[in-house]
């Protein structure tokens, strides 16, 4: 095992932001593009983290909008490494429409992040690995390892 492991819990990062009327698209709702952005720092804080290292996001996956953020709202934003492999993290990033008016929030979206971990040369750096503790946290390990093998699959 590589030193310094680590579980998910000791990256976990929670961004909070209001939503805007500078962050609207043209229906008057967050704009996707200004969404992306935010969740791929959260994914990169995560990432960093874990890693204690600068990292390169290489991929998006799955990124999925299901509800609008409301304008006026707060998006909630939750990044977990799910898996390490050599150089590379997976990062899960979920997105949610908090609005404190009504004490509600419910799930606005999701991606799948994969960043690199890189040295002083800026070339990819063996990361920490990563401990799944609960069931739920080896479920998402599995998961993770699946996705890779797809990925890798298509690569031929
Ligand atoms: C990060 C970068 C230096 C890696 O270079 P590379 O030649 O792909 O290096 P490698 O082939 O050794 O890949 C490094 C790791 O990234 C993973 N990776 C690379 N491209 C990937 C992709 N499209 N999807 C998933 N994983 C990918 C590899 O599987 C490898 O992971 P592993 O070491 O855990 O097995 C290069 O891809 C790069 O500079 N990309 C641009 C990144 C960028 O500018 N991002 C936006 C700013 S953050």
């Amino acid at each position: 095992m590589f030193k310094n492991s680590k579980p998910p819990s000791a990256s976990r990062t929670e961004v909070s932001r209001i939503v805007r009327p500078l962050d609207a698209n043209t229906m008057g709702t967050g704009y996707g593009g200004y969404i992306m952005d935010w969740m791929d720092m959260t994914a990169s804080i995560c990432a960093r983290r874990h890693s204690n290292l600068r990292v390169n996001t290489v991929s998006v996956e799955n990124l999925r909008f299901d509800r609008p953020l409301i304008i006026g709202h707060v998006a909630k934003i939750i990044a977990s490494v799910t898996r390490t492999f050599n150089t590379s993290m997976e990062v899960m990033v979920s997105l949610f429409d908090e609005d404190t008016f009504q004490s509600t929030i419910v799930p606005a979206g999701s991606a799948v992040f994969i960043l690199v971990g890189m040295d002083q040369n800026c070339k990819p750096v063996r990361v920490p690995d990563l401990i799944p503790e609960t069931d739920a946290e080896k479920a998402l390990w599995k998961e993770a390892g699946k996705r890779r093998v797809r990925r890798n699959k298509g690569k031929h």
